[in-house]
């Protein structure tokens, strides 16, 4: 079978370590897609930096923008962040030029998603987007191909590593919130403008994109009540402790007798409960339905390599043209049934 040609847009934490698993699982993936997968163009701000990669054999291009034009790409995996500006302009290209899109960028999904989805479906191309909640966790599969059998009353979890790394360094060593902040964004777990980890938005995001999968309704990031952890002192933490609690960032989401509800806040748990052993960079997302119960998830929230896996697992999907719609049923669909104030499933 012919290779699938990636272009990789964004060259930095997820970025570079795609291109390492892809070079070194590249046998794995072809045995287990039946076609090779392989980079052939890349795209960054700056050329001369050295990634730990080496990017001799790749096309450059200065403006990720044309390389999703580029006729030696058939899919981008977009890597570069961001709601708007170059993300967006190159994934919009990217399937008005019939290329396959994979992404781990919620930010632009929870703006951009329906819209995208919709203009994806016209072009018969893929928009793969599982490593954009809960890093490594293949949550977006099992909401979108492994629920079907159930109603979902609730969805709820730690969604953001950062956090959780911070909240655990504190109480475990007594460390000041912006030490532990620094080394989040040390290790390649933070965004890049920080405060969308820290005031609770990142979460937001990723529970916008959770609820349309869970309740089949459309992705609705503004109505989401959001609350971060930045006004969280080490007091708040110890007081917590002696009372049996953990405080955690929780998003939860739940689909009742008024509709849908999303919200995003800093929550007092009981130090026996599952979600409260969760620690470090972990994510854990827990979905309450009626026929399977109770399912939690539990893995690497963030990371270059945890990322990268649930990009790679996307990109086997799309080489084996077994990518099912964005958002498990039509755009279209969702948006009429939102705005009929239903839900789809
Ligand atoms: P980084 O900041 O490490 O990397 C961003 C990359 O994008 C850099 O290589 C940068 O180039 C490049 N870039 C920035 N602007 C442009 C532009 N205009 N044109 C071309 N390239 C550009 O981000 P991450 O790798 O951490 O994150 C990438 C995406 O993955 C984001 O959407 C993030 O939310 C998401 N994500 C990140 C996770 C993580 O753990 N880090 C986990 C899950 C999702 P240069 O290097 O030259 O500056
Ligand atoms: N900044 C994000 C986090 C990356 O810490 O969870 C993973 O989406």
């Amino acid at each position: 079978k012919e290779p699938l040609r990636i272009g990789v847009a964004g060259l930095g934490t997820v970025g570079a370590s795609v291109i390492r698993i892809l070079n070194t699982q590249a046998s794995l993936i072809e045995e287990k897609t039946g076609r090779p997968v392989v980079v052939t163009a890349v795209s960054a701000r700056d050329r001369s930096k050295d990634r730990g990669i080496d990017l001799s054999g790749y096309q450059w291009f200065d403006n990720a923008a044309d390389m999703a034009a580029s006729s030696d790409v058939d899919c981008i995996v977009e890597l570069i962040g961001g709601a708007d500006g170059m993300a967006y302009e190159t994934i919009e290209k990217a399937i008005a030029n019939g290329k396959h899109v994979v992404t781990a960028n919620k930010a632009l999904l929870a703006k951009h998603g329906l819209k995208l989805a919709a203009a994806a479906e016209k072009k018969d191309t893929a928009l793969a987007f599982e490593a954009s909640v809960a890093g490594g966790i293949p949550v977006i599969k099992i909401l979108r191909e492994g629920m079907s059998a159930n109603r979902i009353k609730r969805i709820y979890g730690i969604l953001n590593g950062t956090c959780n790394y911070i909240l655990s360094r504190m109480e475990n060593e007594r460390m000041t919130f912006q030490d532990c902040l620094k080394d989040a964004q040390k290790l390649g777990y933070a965004e890049a403008d920080p405060t969308f980890d820290v005031e609770g938005f990142d979460t937001a995001h990723k529970l916008a994109l959770l609820s349309s999968l869970a309740f089949g309704t459309e992705v609705d990031a503004d109505s989401i009540y959001v609350e971060g952890i930045s006004s969280i002192s080490p007091l708040d933490i110890t007081m917590a402790g002696e009372l049996g609690y953990r405080i955690k960032l929780l998003g939860v989401a739940e689909y009742g007798k008024n509709g849908l509800e999303q919200r995003v806040h800093p929550t007092m748990v009981p130090k026996t409960s599952a979600i409260a052993q969760v620690m470090g960079v972990t994510n854990a997302v827990t979905i309450d339905a009626d026929a399977v119960k109770e399912l939690t998830l539990i893995g690497p929230g963030a990371g270059g390599d945890a990322t990268a896996s649930a990009v790679v697992a996307d990109l086997t999907d799309v080489a084996a043209d077994a990518v099912p719609l964005p958002f498990g049923v039509s755009a279209a669909s969702l948006i009429k049934a939102t705005s009929a104030g239903m839900q789809l499933h």
